[in-house]
């Protein structure tokens, strides 16, 4: 598989196998989380030539970005590529989403500060909101990918026709939504329609939570939002576990685990150019870098479609 790849159609060069930061200084999405664990996986994949990083700054609120900022001072900032995002507006205990250009043009300086940098690789809109339209909300990333701000423009969580509206321009180089071997919508329109944009689209949820790094059974529980997610519960979750079992000769045969060759399977799907599995332990970062020595065969890659559909 290849080391290196091009995101959408900006200059950026990352490797495939990036690192989401959403359980680094994620406290408000896990508990009791362990700043200097989350900073370790950070500087580890670093250390190990992950240089796509991936955070937000609802992650914590704020905390993800700064920690990730914190640990990219120790390294030459040429060699990572950031990914932030924004849109969440806080009023009073509400949060809504505000894609509005002001709004989107302060969201950026507030992530530059926390984040210790002086520009982003990637900025994200992170959700739609409902009143600004798509291509005015791209416009304003336009004037800061200008000035230098920013260096590529993403969005998340859009519908296609949100794309292609925020697309008018050709300037969107990612999508960023949530896709995985049980959540395959994105396959009829979406990823159809950003290989012909020549936009990367990068999966959220790759491993749906952990349940496709195939280490959990019958007897596993959960202490965070997993606990009342119906992908872990019941008879749905025995009958997601027994297909997650149908992968492990394919694994072993492939001499990985698991995560691997789920990883190594979108890597296969048109347009899916990067990953950005989520890990809480430095461990898991080492390890999910065995995906660049897997090469599935295109029997394995029907095999494990047919699995799944
Ligand atoms: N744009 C958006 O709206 C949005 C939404 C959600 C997420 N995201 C991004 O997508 C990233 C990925 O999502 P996610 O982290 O929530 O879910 P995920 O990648 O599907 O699952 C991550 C979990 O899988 C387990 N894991 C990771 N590597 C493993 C390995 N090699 N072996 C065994 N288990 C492994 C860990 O779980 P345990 O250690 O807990 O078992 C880890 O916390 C986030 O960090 C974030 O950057 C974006």
């Amino acid at each position: 598989m290849d080391k290196k790849t091009n995101l959408g159609k900006s200059e950026l060069v990352v490797n495939p196998i990036g690192l989401g930061t959403n359980a680094v200084g994620g406290h408000n999405i896990y508990p009791n989380l362990d700043e200097e664990a989350g900073k370790d996986v950070v500087r580890t994949a670093v250390e190990h030539g992950m240089n796509f990083l991936d955070t937000a700054y609802i992650y914590g609120p704020e905390r993800s970005e700064e920690l990730v900022g914190e640990v990219m001072k120790e390294f030459k900032r040429d060699d990572i590529i950031l990914a932030t995002k924004g849109a969440h507006q806080f009023k009073g205990e509400e949060v809504v989403f505000n894609n509005s250009p002001d709004f989107l043009k302060k969201s950026v300086e507030d992530s530059l500060k926390r984040l210790q940098t002086d520009y982003i690789d990637l900025f994200y809109i992170h959700f739609p909101d409902e009143d600004t339209p798509k291509d005015e909300a791209v416009g304003a990333l336009k004037e800061l990918r200008d000035e230098g701000k920013i260096r590529s423009i993403g969005v998340s969580n859009f519908s296609v026709d949100q794309l292609k509206q925020a697309n008018k321009d050709g300037y969107v180089d990612v999508i960023q939504s949530e896709y995985n071997l049980f959540k395959r919508e994105a396959e009829k329109e979406m990823l159809p329609y950003t290989a012909q944009n020549q936009i990367s689209f990068v999966p959220y949820f790759p491993f749906a939570s952990g349940l496709l790094a195939g280490k959990y059974d019958e007897n596993t529980t959960f202490d965070d939002y997993r606990a009342e997610h119906p992908f872990f519960q019941g008879e749905a979750f025995k009958e997601n576990l027994a297909k997650v079992d149908q992968l492990r000769p394919i694994a072993e045969k492939n001499g990985v685990g698991v995560p691997h060759v789920v990883l190594a399977w979108y890597l296969n799907q048109p347009s899916i150019d990067a990953v950005i599995p989520g890990a809480k332990r430095s461990k898991q970062v080492v390890d999910n870098l065995k995906t660049l020595e897997v090469n599935l065969s295109d029997d394995e890659i029907s095999q494990i479609d047919r699995i799944f559909s």
